[in-house]
């Protein structure tokens, strides 16, 4: 039996309110402060709340309550050999999850805190092990969205948050996409409209004075830099996605696929922009004449006469295409496109935790055009 989910709108959001009908919830539109005080309640008794970060929405639960997270793995259908992350609204609830940070570990916490950066740190015993999949590390981090940290300091203890979607789909960057996936089977969604980030929060650890990225995201290895003598990718990331089968990463979840559409997605990349978008045109005609349905995002405004549907999903901007992605994707599925031809962005620092979340939603379909 599923069950009715509450989502809180603080604003008028027509999207979801259009929308609702065709799922189980019961839309409330009250003042934040209410909402907040009701969505922590639930919180505090073993519910599942989904809410709004600056990357995207997070499933929240106590990061204390083994039966709590339990039903996270359950609603998103994640598996349990993939840790969650635990989420601080001040520096103090670090002291009930973990133990007390090295210098570098500090530093980075005064610099990106609140802000999209996950730190690994040794785990207090008294953790539920399902959270961190039994390793000796949890990742937590403090969002710099004020409904997240004025939730968890409701709630009053930290909140572990996976990505608010089915395991496996692009991440929520709307209350809508969290509906989609996840209404009947959680207890309520804090409606904060888009997410300003757009994909999650880049992942580390300190390994004596070195910092290794587990998952690159906003926050680059330069920004990184000053802090650590050296920063270091997982060597797992280096590799093509052919060769992950032999390697084990250090964030469990970088092997699985991952934010991917239903439908294939093909990345094309290259110096010449005419070049890239005339094998995009190529690739595009041989989905057509099979039959496939297609979609194709595109870096301009070139514009694809095969394709049944279009869209510019960014311009070269890092910080644009982040905040797109996933919404396009999900628009993919949403028209069952079964062929997507996708423009690569440039392939350099700034755009690196953009690769990395295509090279996974393609399942490494990049093709490199000369
Ligand atoms: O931006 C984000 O990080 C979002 C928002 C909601 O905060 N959350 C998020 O959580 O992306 P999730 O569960 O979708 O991804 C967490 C990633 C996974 O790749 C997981 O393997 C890794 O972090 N991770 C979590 N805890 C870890 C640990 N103790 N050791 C190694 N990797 C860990
Ligand atoms: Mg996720």
């Amino acid at each position: 039996m599923p069950i009715v989910t509450k989502l809180w709108v603080t604003q008028l959001d027509h999207d979801v309110r259009d929308n609702s009908g065709t799922h189980p919830i019961e839309v409330r539109q009250i003042p934040t402060e209410q909402a907040i005080a009701q969505a922590a309640e639930m919180l505090s008794e073993g519910g599942l709340i989904a809410f709004p970060t600056e990357t995207v929405y997070g499933l929240g639960a106590s990061a204390l309550d083994a039966h709590a997270l339990t039903r996270v793995f359950e609603a998103k259908g994640r598996p349990q050999d993939n840790p969650l992350i635990a989420h601080i609204s001040d520096l103090q609830q670090l002291g009930q999850i973990a133990q007390v940070p090295n210098t570098i570990a500090q530093r980075l916490m005064e610099a990106f805190w609140p802000g999209p950066l996950s730190i690994l740190l040794p785990v207090l015993s008294n953790v539920p092990k399902i959270l961190t999949a039994g390793l000796d590390y949890v990742a937590v981090r403090m969002p710099d969205h004020p409904l997240a940290l004025a939730l968890i300091a409701k709630a009053g203890m930290p909140i572990a948050a996976p990505s608010a979607n089915v395991s496996g789909k692009p991440s929520p960057t709307t209350a809508l996409h969290v509906v989609g996936d996840l209404a009947g089977r959680i207890d309520g969604i804090l409606d904060g409209g888009s997410c300003e980030v757009g994909i999650e929060s880049t992942v580390i650890e300190i390994v004596e004075d070195t910092i290794v990225i587990l998952r690159p995201g906003k926050i680059t290895r330069q920004d990184l830099l000053p802090y650590a003598k050296a920063v270091l990718f997982d060597p797992y990331l280096k590799q093509g996605i052919e060769a992950h089968t032999a390697m084990t990463p250090r964030a469990p979840g970088q092997k699985y696929r991952h934010y991917a559409p239903q439908g294939q997605l093909n990345v094309f990349f290259g110096e010449s922009v005419h070049n890239v978008q005339s094998m995009m045109q190529s690739a595009l005609i041989q989905a057509k004449q099979v039959g496939k349905k297609t979609a194709v995002l595109t870096l301009d405004a070139h514009v694809f006469t095969h394709a049944d549907w279009q869209q510019q999903w960014g311009d070269e901007k890092a910080e644009t295409l982040m905040q797109q992605l996933y919404g396009a994707l999900r628009t993919c599925d949403d028209l069952r496109s079964e062929v997507i031809i996708a423009q690569g962005p440039p392939d350099d620092e700034q755009h690196h935790a953009l690769i990395n979340r295509l090279l996974k939603a393609s399942g490494g379909n990049f093709i490199t055009v000369s």
